[in-house]
């Protein structure tokens, strides 16, 4: 199925109340869940103490529980922390998983009153996450957050542009907000100097503590934000030029331009905490090369085994190489 049409798919126009009681069954929380039953969502290889076989094999309360709770933190305390990784049935699962997943980590955040301090990313696989989160603006503290644009293309003339991400973002999240939130930063496409605007971002964002919450999605070639393959993993916000893959999915016809402004990979790493988000066959090898294969330059996304704390939600297609 086609990434587009999951964002209209009519099941995500489903109630609240239904959704949340199809995610508590898909996370273990319902306690007729047990060997013969499906939930929508299982963890692969999550924390080094669930291997793929034994999460496929073992599909009950307990395992799924654990591993959502967070439990192999604690037992994989003396060793580098892997990343966890989800995989859902279905796409409503997936969006409001990461939804849930998204209040867990700008809560104590909001509470100590603090903004959260958000990187937010384009993307077809986005748009039902922002119609969610929009749902959901009281819930997530979206008001008080401070946000900053992944990545922008450059050069972009003044005024609209349709295919900016200012527009994306605009479009699909911030007006539709009753209350949106207080500080938006940008990454400005119209910048005469690129150099001086990605080191404005960095120090917008060194200023304000740093990014609390980096949510990504990911590129058929392994891209991160526009990180594209041979990108240094210390590499910091700065014009990069588009790989011809990139460009091809990005525009229909001809590319307006061919170049952006992105936050770097060291910048990203950065982030205390990292969520991605892949949907579709397109991105299954990208996701295997990223999460099984050794790091390498070749597969940006593969940076983020560096890190500490790093979420994969994945869907059934996206998946299916690992
Ligand atoms: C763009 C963005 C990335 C995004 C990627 C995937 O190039 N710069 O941040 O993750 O595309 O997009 P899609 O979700 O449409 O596949």
């Amino acid at each position: 199925m086609a990434i587009q049409k999951r964002s209209d798919d009519p099941a995500v126009q489903h109630s609240r109340k239904s959704l949340v009681m199809g995610l508590g069954l898909e996370l273990g929380l319902d306690a007729t869940v047990g060997p013969g039953k499906t939930p929508d969502a299982e963890a692969l290889g999550v924390g080094g103490a669930t291997s793929k076989t034994d999460a496929v094999r073992s599909k009950g309360f307990l395992k799924t529980l654990h591993v959502w709770t967070g439990l192999t933190r604690v037992l994989g305390s003396s060793q580098p922390m892997k990343p966890r990784i989800w995989r859902f049935d279905n796409a409503n699962s997936l969006y409001y998983a990461l939804i849930d997943e998204i209040a867990s980590a700008v809560r104590p955040i909001l509470d100590s009153s603090r903004s959260p301090m958000m990187a937010l990313p384009t993307g077809n696989t986005m748009i039902p996450f922002y119609r969610l989160a929009v749902e959901s603006e009281e819930r997530l503290g979206i008001r008080d957050w401070t946000c900053f644009n992944l990545d922008e293309y450059h050069p972009l003339p003044s005024g609209d542009t349709p295919y900016s991400f200012r527009s994306y973002l605009e479009q699909h999240f911030y007006s539709r907000l009753i209350h949106p939130p207080r500080h938006r930063m940008e990454l400005d496409g119209t910048a005469p100097d690129p150099k001086e605007e990605c080191a404005r971002y960095e120090h917008e964002i060194r200023t304000r503590g740093g990014i609390d919450l980096a949510l990504l999605g990911i590129g058929t070639n392994g891209h991160i934000a526009f990180n594209e393959p041979g990108s240094a993993f210390d590499s910091r916000t700065r014009l990069v030029h588009l790989h011809p893959d990139t460009l091809l999915a990005n525009f229909k016809g001809a590319p307006p331009v061919t170049s952006a402004l992105t936050l770097g990979i060291g910048t990203l790493l950065e982030a205390r905490k990292i969520v991605i988000v892949a949907m579709g066959k397109s991105k299954s090898q990208a996701v295997r090369s990223a999460i099984s294969d050794p790091i390498h330059p070749s597969v940006p996304a593969s940076a983020l085994q560096n890190h500490p704390d790093v979420t994969w939600m994945l869907d059934q297609e996206s998946s299916d190489r690992l």
